[in-house]
């Protein structure tokens, strides 16, 4: 989509980023509440917290983001922690562009590798869709890690 542009975290975004992740019904509301931890723990301490956004914005509106971070004892590998695009604005790239803009960040801090956790269970489907169609390969999967029948599965992209 164009005009959409990609920007770092700001506390105006914190009200924003709390209703998208709710209007996603993606995540339960334990996971609601660490998803605000990680913007929380991020205005807190910048950089310090681990945690670095993207922020990608339309019209001035905030329309999804990404959080990810160096995975610590690891040589340049990058955790993604979250992403999020508005439900009215899926499927029209935002989160292919977070996800690039991420790599390049990645890239551009020496990292090698983004390394992602999500879940194997149906619903999860179009998720692990959108990371298979975004060059993200399945590198491993433990079996019932979540539930019985909810697998943790765990894709890769090198960056360099
Ligand atoms: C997953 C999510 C971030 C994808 O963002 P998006 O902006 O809708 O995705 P894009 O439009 O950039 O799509 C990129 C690619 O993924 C594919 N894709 C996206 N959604 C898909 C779906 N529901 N089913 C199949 N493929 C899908 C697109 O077809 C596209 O591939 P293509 O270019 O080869 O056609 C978004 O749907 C979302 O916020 N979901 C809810 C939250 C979530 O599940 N987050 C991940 C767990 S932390």
């Amino acid at each position: 989509m164009s005009k959409v542009h990609l920007r770092s975290l700001s506390p105006h975004d914190r009200h924003p980023i709390e209703q998208l992740v709710v209007a996603t019904r993606a995540f339960n509301a334990e996971e609601e509440a660490v998803a605000l931890e990680l913007v929380d723990e991020a205005l807190a301490k910048g950089e310090g917290s681990g945690y670095y956004f993207r922020v990608a914005a339309f019209e001035g509106k905030v329309v999804g983001y990404t959080c990810y971070g160096p995975t610590p004892l690891t040589e340049g590998v990058y955790d993604l922690y979250w992403i999020a695009v508005d439900p009215e604005l899926q499927g029209r790239g935002v989160g292919r562009e977070l996800l690039r803009g991420a790599e390049a960040d990645v890239r551009q801090r020496g990292g090698r590798m983004i390394l992602i956790e999500t879940a194997g269970k149906p619903s999860y489907a179009a998720t692990r869709a959108f990371y298979e169609r975004s060059d993200y390969r399945e590198v491993a999967r433990l079996p019932d890690y979540y539930a019985v029948g909810d697998d943790k599965v765990f894709y890769m992209r090198r960056v360099n």
